[in-house]
């Protein structure tokens, strides 16, 4: 096991590339399954996410070979193997299983999914949409079993805007028969994305990125070669550090659409944000102002930015208020953040920032990706060294985080953690 180490104080400058977007990429590499030839995805994070869901499908019979971020998976011979235990617990979206496997093979035998914990994160809406379409759904033994005589198309209505729900019930109706119609879906990039990649494969989808999604079942796919969005997330989490930290940082290959929340947010503290074709320029800031943020669904302030963000208003003047009603739990950095000088206070589903706060080194533990994102934002504010342990969060979505941030001037390595700190930790 290791732990990242930050040296903080210090300006950054350049230019840091953002890879392809981590919560695409774990719905396109199940969506491949759908097809009956081979699919090529360009562009593919380096991360752990990604090389689980390649030996998931490998598991199920599909070649897979992935170097220089490019995917060619083989489906042709997978077939409907239960994965009811191992890696399939080690992400939650391994979920996107359920409804490539049952569109393929019409039925499925899947571990109830890991990853984060940001609190409850139920998966009903996902299950009632496999059910509409056909679907008998148990849970048995933590494992979720999904069977189906056959899916017919139906209409949707998601009781609460899901994007993993609204990607899964695309994913089990591209080969239903007849017409599905998903209302009240989820809009984000990444759904377009999972579209495009379905449609170049020979299915029809109208409406993805809108609140109705329509789709008419076809009964065969075909391989095909897509090329991935950028990391919105990534691509924030960096504007985020620049504006911190930054002496002037060029983010590049970003869809500055997608951020368009951020950048608002951004500009309302002060900071100077210039956008490009598909760069996001991030000047520095002297003073910066509180502001309020409250996550809401696309295109409103993205929950996974709330935590990076929370670093970054330590240095603004006056208080802020940070509410989260997307995931009313994901406060666990808050008192990591403490543990550096913050002063934050958690009340209900909101985080109250008082600054600016000189952070300091100390020894933190991410509880989950983005947390861990926040986490390093802050050592790069902070005086003095931090030490961060819980490593396999921030591994599962940032790509080459060292390189990335070494690359733009910060002092940042990886140690191996002792036999005592490994003790520590387990009985932490
Ligand atoms: N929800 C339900 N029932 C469901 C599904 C969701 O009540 O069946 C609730 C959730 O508890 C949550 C809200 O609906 O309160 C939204 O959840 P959603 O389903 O949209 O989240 P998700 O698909 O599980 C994805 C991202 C998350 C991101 C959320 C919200 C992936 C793999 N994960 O999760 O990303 O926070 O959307 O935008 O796409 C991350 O990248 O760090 C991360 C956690």
């Amino acid at each position: 096991m290791e732990k990242l180490k930050i040296a903080g104080g210090y300006p950054l400058k350049g230019t840091v590339r953002i890879s392809g977007a981590k919560n695409s990429a774990v719905a396109l590499i199940p969506a491949t399954i759908l097809a009956e030839s081979p699919v090529t995805i360009e562009g593919l994070p380096d991360i752990s996410d990604v090389h689980i869901l390649k030996d998931l499908l490998q598991e199920i019979g599909g070649p897979a070979t992935f170097s220089d971020n490019e995917m060619t998976v083989d489906p042709s011979s997978m077939i409907s193997m239960p994965l009811p235990n191992g890696k399939v617990k080690k992400l939650r979206a391994s979920y996107y299983l359920m409804g490539a496997m049952l569109g393929r093979f019409k039925k499925a035998v899947i571990g109830l999914p890991g990853g984060c914990h940001l609190g409850p994160r139920p998966i009903d809406q996902h299950i009632k949409g496999f059910e509409a379409l056909g679907a008998k759904v148990t849970n048995e033994q933590g494992a979720i079993y999904l069977r189906a005589d056959e899916l017919r198309g139906a209409r949707i209505y998601l009781d609460v805007v899901s994007v993993g729900a609204t990607i899964n019930i695309m994913l089990a109706a591209v080969r239903a028969k007849g017409q599905t119609i998903i209302e009240n879906a989820a809009k984000e990039p990444e759904i377009i994305d999972v579209a495009t990649l379905l449609s170049n494969m020979g299915a029809k989808i109208k409406g993805a990125g809108t609140d109705v999604i329509r789709i008419d079942g076809v009964d065969k796919l075909h391989g095909c070669r897509h090329t991935i969005i950028p990391d919105r997330i990534e691509a924030g989490t960096y504007m985020i550090l620049a504006a911190a930290v930054g002496q002037g940082i060029l983010i590049d290959n970003v869809i500055p659409l997608h951020l368009e929340s951020l950048i608002a947010k951004l500009k309302e503290m002060g900071v100077h944000v210039e956008t490009k074709d598909d760069q996001v320029f991030v000047g520095p800031t002297e003073h910066y102002k509180s502001v309020d943020i409250k996550t809401l669904v696309y295109p409103g302030f993205p929950t996974d930015l709330q935590q990076p963000f929370t670093s970054l208003l330590t240095k603004a003047e006056g208080s802020s208020v940070v509410t989260d009603t997307i995931y009313g739990a994901r406060f666990k950095h808050i008192d990591e953040l403490r543990r550096m000088n913050a002063n934050i206070k958690v009340e209900g589903r909101s985080a109250i920032i008082n600054g600016p706060i000189q952070l300091q080194g100390a020894k933190v533990k991410a509880s989950d990706l983005r947390a861990g994102a926040a986490l390093v934002i802050a050592g790069l504010i902070a005086e003095g060294v931090t030490e961060i342990t819980g490593l396999e969060h921030i591994d599962r979505g940032y790509s080459h985080l060292i390189e990335k941030l070494n690359g733009l001037g910060a002092t940042a390595w990886r140690e191996k953690m002792t036999k005592e700190e490994m003790e520590q930790m387990k009985n932490a």
